[in-house]
């Protein structure tokens, strides 16, 4: 045996200095399940889900936290591990509302996935009473903590992903909860509407709230774009039903955002549907707005330009860009204002 493998599941496997079970037995191709681990924060062994039996240990313990040492023998799937992830599962499922028939999270819910995996057919335990009214007060995010399982992925998510710091834990024992500042709604909070934390939410007490009725999972292609807002060009799933987009999500593992998106590139695709939407080039003539060719618009403007200039010098002209177009956008319009026009009274709006 050397130094640098263990025993999973009766089997000398490798692993990297430093590496948690969890993260060793997946690079060896072996499933445990989890749901409060997230991928690029420090893992907080809540759940439990990830358990297993260490030979030599008092109790079992949790993959996801403990590092593999040289030799360790691991079992992933011994009965005694079965059990107890048998029976966290049904101790989360009695933790809470779990309708599932109602929820928006059905077909997209770990601990849903989870109890059919545990063969789970009846609840053990009588769920604990509804005590939170559903915060849906703001124009994108619902929240249910009626179907919390107080995991912590959003509260890791919102902290250390994309480093808000919206929201904690709050209050002790049975009256813990995720709470912004003051235990305010989202929208009185210092929450800037990313929506991550409905991102990593495993189950459905984070929900979009457009979503709502517009497609369950399985009903939605998921149509891989980028971001039409800014230069950054995050990577984005569309969820599209019958042609309409049901939501937004981020693409996970992709550059540059990896996972991550803003207010705008997660909610603000309304503007495609809009029936104010322009579509063409309008003309203001005698007052009133007209359509236009882009062909007669652009021309419109070449020649009021020229005008500026034989009137009044290039310097009577100025141009501002957007701060978040692509940069070869930005190069273009400097180059054009420069080169063509001759002014160098160019901007961007980041100045604002
Ligand atoms: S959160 Fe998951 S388990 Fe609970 S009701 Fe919704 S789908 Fe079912
Ligand atoms: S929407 Fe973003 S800022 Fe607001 S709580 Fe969620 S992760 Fe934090
Ligand atoms: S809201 Fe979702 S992600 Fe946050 S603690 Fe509850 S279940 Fe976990
Ligand atoms: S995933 Fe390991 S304790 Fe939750």
């Amino acid at each position: 045996m050397s130094d640098t493998t263990f025993i999973l599941n009766g089997k000398e496997t490798p692993f990297a200095p430093g590496q948690t079970i969890l993260d060793a037995a997946r690079d060896a191709g072996v499933v445990i399940p989890t749901l409060c681990y997230l991928k690029g924060a420090a893992p907080t062994g809540a759940c439990r889900v990830c358990l297993v039996e260490v030979t030599g240990a008092r109790s079992l313990v949790a993959s996801c936290s403990t590092p593999v040492t040289p030799g360790m023998e691991v079992f992933t799937q011994s009965a005694k591990v079965l059990r107890s992830r048998k029976l966290v599962v049904e101790l989360l499922l009695a933790s809470g509302k779990h309708d599932c028939i109602v929820c928006e999270a059905n077909g997209n819910c770990r601990l849903q996935d989870l109890a059919y995996a545990c063969r789970i057919t009846e609840m053990k335990f009588s769920p604990s009473e509804e005590t939170y009214p559903v915060e849906d007060v703001n124009p994108f995010i619902v929240r249910d903590f009626n179907r919390c399982i107080l995991c912590g992925r959003c509260v890791q998510a919102c902290n250390e992903v994309v480093v808000n710091r919206a929201i904690s834990f709050g209050y002790r024992g049975s009256k813990s909860k995720i709470v912004t500042g003051g235990d305010l709604p989202y929208n009185e909070s210092e929450c800037v509407f990313c929506g991550q934390c409905i991102e990593v939410c495993p189950v459905g007490a984070l929900t979009e709230k457009k979503a709502k009725g517009m497609g369950r999972p399985w009903e939605t292609e998921k149509i891989r774009t980028t971001c039409p807002y800014c230069g950054v060009g995050c990577q984005q799933l569309l969820h599209v039903k019958e042609g309409r987009i049901a939501k937004v999500t981020a693409v996970e593992d992709a550059q540059p955002n990896q996972g991550r998106l803003c207010v705008k590139g997660r909610f603000g695709y309304d503007f495609i549907y809009s029936e104010d939407r322009l579509k063409t080039p309008l003309i203001r003539q005698n007052g009133k707005f007209r359509e236009s060719s882009w062909d007669e618009a652009l021309d419109l403007v070449a020649s009021k330009f020229k005008d500026i200039i034989v009137k009044h010098g290039p310097d009577a002209i100025a141009g501002v860009s957007c701060a978040r177009s692509l940069n070869e956008d930005s190069y273009q319009m400097q180059k054009f204002f420069r080169a063509v026009l001759g002014t160098n009274n160019i901007d961007h709006c980041a100045r604002t």
